[in-house]
């Protein structure tokens, strides 16, 4: 299924990033978010998302889809095919908007929410007409570049609701994941905050500092993840004998004290201060723009650089990449004027040409 028109509620660091990926794929949207300063921040991001979605594209983009600033949810959803909720994590405002949209949303519309981790069971129980079409669509930041979307169903969705959902995200160049089981915080979530964790426990520690962590991941095994997430890495880590030789040299390690695991550092003001500061000196002569954008840049290098590998099929995120380059590419060499005006345009120089002889 594709999608005809969008709604976007909530426009923040992700809403805007889906309105940025929606619109880029020449969608129109409405969108509703109360804070004054949204279309700024809105616009932002279309700023940063078209600039990179430039260096993807250098001949061009499709035609930009058209951007309503709604004044209601109930405005934003009227019409809508597609609604992609991106409120704050907050279980109860989640509650509210889903019951709003619910209440004004065309019945066969699929409402996807942004959530990193509630649960979609926990938050359709407000959605006393269709909730049954709620699915968790779990992006991740930057949305517009990003293929990744975690598509989790709750107890009341229909199986069809998430089969559509799914439908509807790869039309817009993503890869959706559907995730077997509902847990909190789903996959990708999980693993990040294990990471996370063991990040704020090694600072806490004083064991290295942020910028010496980020190093760590950035010359080192993040480089392997990108291209081949954890498992293939650790098959090939595994020699000749592969993942079951990994497995029984690295598998008795677990029980060894590598990893604070559960434990959680105590989340005070000094900790905050600790990163926070670390952070500044690490990043600190950057704007958060200007990161933004060497992000964008990184991102979209990986994926081309990706996109040319194994015999120029593209890998992993590279060959979503190549195929979603070529699509949208075919999209801005649409002509934009009906076939009979686009005729009576060629034609016009010829005659101007002929009068001249
Ligand atoms: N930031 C991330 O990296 C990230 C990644 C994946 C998922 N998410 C999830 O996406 C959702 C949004 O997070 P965010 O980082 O964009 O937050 P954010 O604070 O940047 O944006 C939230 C936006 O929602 C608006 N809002 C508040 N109440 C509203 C209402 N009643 N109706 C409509 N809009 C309303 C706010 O004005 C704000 O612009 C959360 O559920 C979060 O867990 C965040």
């Amino acid at each position: 299924m594709t999608i005809s028109k969008a709604a976007a509620i909530g426009g923040g660091v992700i809403g805007a990033g889906w309105v940025a990926r929606l619109l880029l794929n020449g969608i129109d949207v409405s969108i509703f978010d109360p804070d004054p300063e949204a279309s700024r921040k809105v616009d932002e991001v279309m700023k940063g998302a078209r600039r990179a979605y430039r260096r993807m594209l250098p001949d061009g983009l499709p035609k930009q889809g058209r951007l309503t600033f709604a004044k209601t949810i109930a405005e934003a959803v009227a019409d809508a095919d597609f609604i992609q909720e991106s409120v704050p994590e907050r279980l109860d405002l989640k509650h509210k908007v889903l019951a709003e949209i619910d209440t004004h949303a065309p019945a066969n519309a699929i409402v996807g929410s942004s959530t990193s981790g509630i649960k979609p069971s926990d938050m359709q129980v407000a959605m006393k007409k269709h909730p049954e079409r709620l699915v968790v669509g779990h992006p991740f930041n930057p949305v517009y570049l990003l293929p990744l979307v975690e598509v989790v169903g709750g107890a009341q969705t229909f199986p069809e609701a998430i089969e559509v959902a799914r439908e509807i995200y790869a039309s817009i160049g993503m890869k959706p994941v559907v995730i077997r089981k509902e847990i909190e915080a789903f996959v990708g979530d999980r693993l990040l905050e294990a990471a996370w964790r063991e990040s704020l426990w090694l600072i806490k520690d004083g064991i290295c500092t942020v910028e010496e962590l980020d190093d760590i991941m950035r010359y080192g095994f993040g480089l392997r993840w990108a291209q081949m997430g954890m498992f293939q890495v650790y098959r090939v880590a595994g020699g000749e004998a592969g993942m079951r030789h990994f497995m029984a040299q690295f598998g008795p390690c677990l029980k060894w004290p590598w990893t604070k695991l559960m434990d959680v550092p105590e989340f005070n003001d000094e900790l905050v201060e600790l990163i926070a500061g670390q952070s500044d000196e690490q990043s600190g002569q950057w704007s958060i723009r200007e990161l933004e954008k060497i992000r964008d840049d990184n991102l979209v290098a990986i994926m081309e650089a990706l996109s040319k590998q194994n015999k120029g099929k593209g890998w992993g995120a590279g060959a979503l990449h190549k195929d979603y380059v070529k699509r949208l590419g075919k999209l801005a060499a649409k002509p934009a004027v009906s076939k009979a005006a686009a005729k009576a345009k060629a034609n016009k120089p010829k005659k101007a040409a002929a009068k001249k002889k």
